[in-house]
């Protein structure tokens, strides 16, 4: 596979899968349009893996660009990261998240059709499941209403490509369900750069640890779990971007047209049990409150990752700590800059 399309490539999960790609011998093409990420990642990326990045600042719905790229650029496979993804935000701004983020994925399909490119991994989300009846969550549940327009982009760009797959047997596609992405690389050069005040979980903990934050809003003590905050499945990206990597050249021999993973670690963890493994790696205390919930979030999920060790042989290496550590050296490194 000579030449790799990373869509949101200067993005969190972007940067760190162009990483992994760069460094295994893969030519890549990075398209992004900065909207929530810096060109100075570039820069980040290449000087880990060594290599140069071609990257083109390009918005996704500007169908005349993105064809005329397409025109003059040989493709052999994508990697489709670019998307609008707060959750929050999405339910203020519906039309924004559903013109952004499926005119850009119907554009994209629309040049594989027309430039012959027949591979394809698609950034999904576990928020597909909503909040299931039991857990672990297989690939087999069944995807419940979306609990927001993001959410809801999601599930529709899957059935999108899963149809799109269905008219044209020489295209494989690949869904990664990835469920809470988190931690930096280890050499602190890229990790999450949320731009603004940050909406997930370790981002405000790195942030309120940094004394850029007051104070840590835990959001709900009152859940049906063993310490009352909600559970989720985090996952260090690095694991996450290797998955990306597995579904690539699982795409060259699979039998099916489409196919879909969860991409978990496969445990569960509270918010407090994040908050008391971020004070043992950093030897902080962290100031925090337990508050009302936060509407929206589900109680608890946490993958069966049962289908991917099996069918992609990938399986999580960090663990909570390792994600900890690595988001807070890279919280460091930023504030150093
Ligand atoms: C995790 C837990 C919060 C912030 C969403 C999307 C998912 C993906 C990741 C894009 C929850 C609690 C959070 C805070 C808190 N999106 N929390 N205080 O909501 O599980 O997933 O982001 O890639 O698709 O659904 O992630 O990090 O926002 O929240 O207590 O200041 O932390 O209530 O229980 P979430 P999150």
């Amino acid at each position: 596979m000579k030449n790799v399309l990373v869509t949101g490539g200067l993005g969190f999960i972007g940067s760190h899968t162009c990483v992994e790609l760069l460094e295994l011998g893969f030519e890549l093409t990075v398209i992004d349009n900065l909207s929530n990420t810096r060109e100075e990642v570039k820069n980040q990326i290449e000087e880990i893996s060594g290599k140069s990045v071609n990257f083109i600042n390009l918005d996704l719905t500007d169908y005349k660009r993105l064809e005329s790229f397409f025109s003059t650029n040989k493709i052999d496979a994508i990697v489709h990261f670019a998307a609008s993804k707060a959750v929050g935000e999405s339910v203020e701004k519906p039309l924004l998240y559903y013109e952004n983020n499926l005119v850009s994925l119907l554009n994209l399909l629309k040049m594989c059709k027309e430039y012959d490119v027949n591979r394809f991994v698609f950034s999904s989300s576990c928020t597909v499941y909503g909040q299931p009846d039991t857990l672990p969550v297989t690939e087999a549940f069944p995807k419940q209403e979306a609990e927001s327009p993001y959410g809801n982009t999601k599930q529709i760009g899957e059935e999108i490509i899963e149809d799109f797959c269905k008219s044209n047997l020489s295209f494989k596609a690949i869904s990664l369900r990835y469920f809470n992405p988190t931690g930096a690389h280890e050499s602190a050069l890229i990790g999450e750069l949320p731009l603004g005040i940050p909406s997930n979980l370790v981002p405000f903990i790195t942030q309120t640890a940094a004394g850029i934050r007051e104070q840590l809003s835990v959001f709900g003590g009152d859940y049906n779990t063993a310490d009352g905050t909600c559970i989720r499945d985090y996952i260090h990206v690095v694991d996450l971007a290797k998955a990306h990597i597995a579904a690539l050249e699982y795409s060259h021999k699979m039998e099916e047209s489409y196919d879909f993973f969860n991409i978990g670690t496969g445990k569960g963890h509270s918010v407090l049990d994040v908050i008391k493994s971020f004070e043992k790696v950093s030897g902080l205390s962290l100031n925090y409150q337990i508050v009302d919930r936060r509407p929206g979030d589900i109680e608890k999920i946490y993958a069966d990752t049962t289908k991917v060790s099996k069918v992609l042989d990938w399986k999580a290496q960090y663990d909570l700590d390792d994600m900890m550590r690595t988001a807070w050296e890279w919280q460091k490194k930023l504030m150093q800059r």
